[in-house]
């Protein structure tokens, strides 16, 4: 595997007992342990059932991570970005699946350039212009192209709105002649967060018939999908209970967050997979009256959703606000009678993962109250 030599300020740590407690901060933190098994328990679950999974590397753009999924019978990982599948492919994972539209010319010769190494390369597709530019890019490689037609199911980000133009661009792969049809893509991104079962299954349900039909008018075209893709976290068990899907792409689960922990998955109350991933900050401050500060503020936490969430392990009841760039305020709970004192480590639960990871360089990995390990976020970025 690729492995960074720099593994940042806190390398000297690994390895020695305690050492999660004197972390620099502010530092991403991923517990091994249940990392682990919300790895194998989305495994086991879709195992159980024959449904494939390929899941999202856009959460972690970590290919020791993605190495983990693969152990434990993942048969690839979807990439949004290029640089992730190149991240993937460096780091010798098979079956890499990119679900984003590769456009531009320079992506394009990346993606012939990633072609002509990486096995089994797929790709999603949702226009016309696009499938020549690509063909002409397999073409490049030497090598033909894995196509996936990518359905708009609901959301109208990417894909293709209706049967037939779905049955007409799905035609125009199969006749392409350096790509290769492996069937369909529909992710319906949109569903995923609503917080109510019924109201999920309810909107889910819809965008589910839609691709049911597109399987449906392929099939009477001879064009039967080999690959149908797609399903994420929120939408995971009623996922496998489609029967649509061959494969599932779901990504957060590995972490869970504040946004995936107030999803109400079925009827037990509890989310299925346990929160895996915070970010270790450091109190900076401790004047105020009622609060304190920390060294956690917008470049560190993603702000398109929730707030960060103070782990109870860390300090029971406290609140978390935003306080700039690069500070948090902790509010402390009422009646607290101690107040955290400079440099005591707070725990947050990460708003939203994907982009939290985004703007961090490691994984701290940790087992207990030790550093075990440092994982790059090797494809961090956006190019
Ligand atoms: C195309 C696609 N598939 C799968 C996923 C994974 O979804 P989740 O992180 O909710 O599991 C995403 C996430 O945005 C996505 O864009």
């Amino acid at each position: 595997m690729n492995r960074s030599s720099d593994l940042g300020p806190n390398q000297s740590l690994i390895g020695r007992p305690g050492s999660r407690h004197r972390l620099a901060t502010p530092a991403l933190i991923v517990e091994l342990g249940a990392l682990e098994r919300n790895i194998a328990k989305m495994a086991r679950d879709h195992a159980a059932i024959g449904l494939d999974l390929r899941p999202h590397a856009k959460t972690h753009k970590s290919a020791a991570i993605a190495r983990k999924q693969i152990d434990a019978g993942a048969l690839g990982v979807c990439c949004a970005t290029l640089r992730e599948a190149e991240a993937m492919a460096a780091g010798d994972i098979p079956g890499v699946h990119l679900s984003s539209p590769v456009v531009g010319d320079g992506k394009l010769r990346r993606l012939a350039a990633l072609n002509a190494d990486a096995e089994g390369l797929m790709v999603a597709a949702d226009n016309r212009q696009n499938l020549a530019q690509l063909d002409e890019a397999a073409e490049a490689s030497g090598d033909s192209l894995n196509v996936l037609v990518d359905i708009d199911v609901g959301m109208a980000r990417t894909g293709v709105g209706t049967v037939e133009g779905a049955v007409r661009l799905a035609r125009a792969v199969s006749d392409a002649e350096y790509l290769t049809y492996r069937g369909i893509q529909g992710y319906s991104g949109k569903v995923q967060h609503i917080e109510r079962l019924g109201e999920r299954t309810e909107v889910y349900g819809a965008h589910l018939d839609h691709l049911r039909d597109v399987v449906e008018a392929l099939k009477d075209a001879g064009l039967a999908p080999e690959i149908v893709s797609g399903g994420g976290t929120g939408t995971h068990g009623i996922d496998r209970e489609a029967g649509l899907f061959t494969e599932h792409q779901a990504g957060s689960y590995i972490f869970m967050d504040v946004e995936y922990n107030a999803v109400e998955f079925d009827g037990t109350g509890e989310p299925p997979f346990e929160t895996a991933l915070f970010v270790q900050c450091s109190v900076v401050s401790n004047n105020a009256e009622g609060f304190v500060t920390i060294d956690g503020g917008f470049k560190c936490f993603a702000t398109d959703g929730p707030k960060p969430r103070i782990a109870a392990t860390s300090i029971k009841g406290a609140g978390f606000d935003r306080f700039g760039d690069e500070h948090g305020k902790v509010i402390l709970p009422e009646g607290a009678n101690e107040k955290p004192g400079l440099g005591d480590p707070i725990l947050l639960i990460t708003p939203h993962c994907d982009p939290t990871v985004n703007l961090h360089d490691y994984y701290h990995v940790v087992d207990g109250d030790t550093l075990v390990d440092i994982w790059p976020v090797d494809a961090r970025g956006v190019l």
